[in-house]
């Protein structure tokens, strides 16, 4: 008995092996290019396939949206579709010979999975295939918006935001002067990196800034903004140093015209030596004088 099972199970393994292994097997041999495709709200989408089989019948065709529940999207015999597709398909699709679907005026609502089915009734097994689609929206143009002026005082913070109407899966990059900043410790981009946080402005961060916003279908830069830093002491400086200035052309007036004073020419020969070279000795030794 234990003999006859196991000779029986070796027979039908060897029919089996022998039945995948002839070219006379009766099935639908799908071939599926691309399995991941992308497209565009507004554009299409071309689900890609083709078919081979022995028979010469028309195939039957389902091209299914694998939701919780299956919905089906469309079923033909040959390119022939049977019944009334739903209503949000019915005006959206085509299918060809070769069991290609075109899927057009894609909507979000289409990203999904999308399984195929090719029967034809001589074949023993059908022919079936996935492919993905994703579906995006284009992004419009990103601008920087901020709160605060982009007139900014040495150590103010200011945070940038990259702004834009459009766009979906999106992410950000943020350049300064036209290169690509990182999260620093000053430098603090938000976890999706939308936003870009400036502590503490140092003079350096006087600069131009762009954001660039990316998603699967597309890449759009912002207007570049410019960041001004200013030093609140910078206008004392500017004042004091005017000021100095014009006591020193007062001072110089007045000793050209005190005719008391010693005349302007021997002082000036002893002074060109300081800054040559050749008379370091002098200058260390007269260093008190200066
Ligand atoms: C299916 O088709 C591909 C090429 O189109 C071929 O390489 C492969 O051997 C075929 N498979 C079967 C089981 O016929
Ligand atoms: C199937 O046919 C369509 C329309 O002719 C074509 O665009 C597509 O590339 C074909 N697919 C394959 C996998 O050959
Ligand atoms: C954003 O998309 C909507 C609808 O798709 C469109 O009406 C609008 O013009 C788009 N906005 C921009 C700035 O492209
Ligand atoms: C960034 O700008 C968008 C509008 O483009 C706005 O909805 C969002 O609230 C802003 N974020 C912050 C943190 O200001
Ligand atoms: C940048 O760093 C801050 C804190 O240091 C963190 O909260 C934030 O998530 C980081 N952003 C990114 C994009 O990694």
């Amino acid at each position: 008995m234990k003999a006859e099972v196991k000779i029986i199970s070796k027979v039908l393994l060897l029919m089996f092996f022998d039945f995948f292994n002839s070219g006379e097997v009766l099935a639908v041999n799908m071939t599926i290019p691309n399995t991941l495709i992308r497209g565009t709200v507004g554009g299409e989408a071309l689900f890609s396939v083709r078919y081979s089989s022995f028979s010469p019948d028309l195939p039957v065709i389902k091209w299914q949206l694998k939701r919780e529940k299956s919905v089906t999207i469309v079923q033909s015999i040959g390119t022939d579709i049977i019944g009334t597709p739903r209503p949000e398909y019915r005006d959206r699709i085509l299918v060809f010979e070769n069991g290609t679907l075109l899927l057009h005026n894609l909507r979000l609502s289409d990203d999904g999975t999308y399984d195929v089915e090719i029967s034809i009734t001589d074949d023993t097994f059908t022919g079936e295939g996935t492919i993905t689609l994703t579906v995006d929206e284009l992004i419009s143009r990103p601008y920087i918006h901020m709160e605060s002026s982009s007139v900014l005082e040495l150590s103010e913070n200011i945070v940038l935001n990259c702004s834009h109407e459009n766009g979906t899966r999106t992410s950000y990059k943020w350049f300064k002067g036209g290169k690509p900043l990182t999260n620093e410790t000053r430098f603090v981009l938000s976890p999706d990196q939308k936003l870009l946080t400036i502590t503490r402005v140092l003079m350096t961060d006087d600069d131009i800034y762009s954001c660039t916003v990316e998603n699967p279908v597309g890449s759009i830069t912002s207007l570049p903004i410019k960041l001004t830093v200013y030093k609140r002491s910078s206008l004392y400086i500017i004042l004091s140093t005017g000021g100095i200035f014009l006591l020193i052309t007062l001072v110089t007036v007045c000793a050209c015209w005190t005719p008391s004073k010693k005349p302007r020419h021997p002082p000036r020969k002893p002074l060109s030596r300081f800054y040559s070279n050749s008379h370091r000795a002098q200058i260390t030794h007269t260093g008190t004088v200066v």
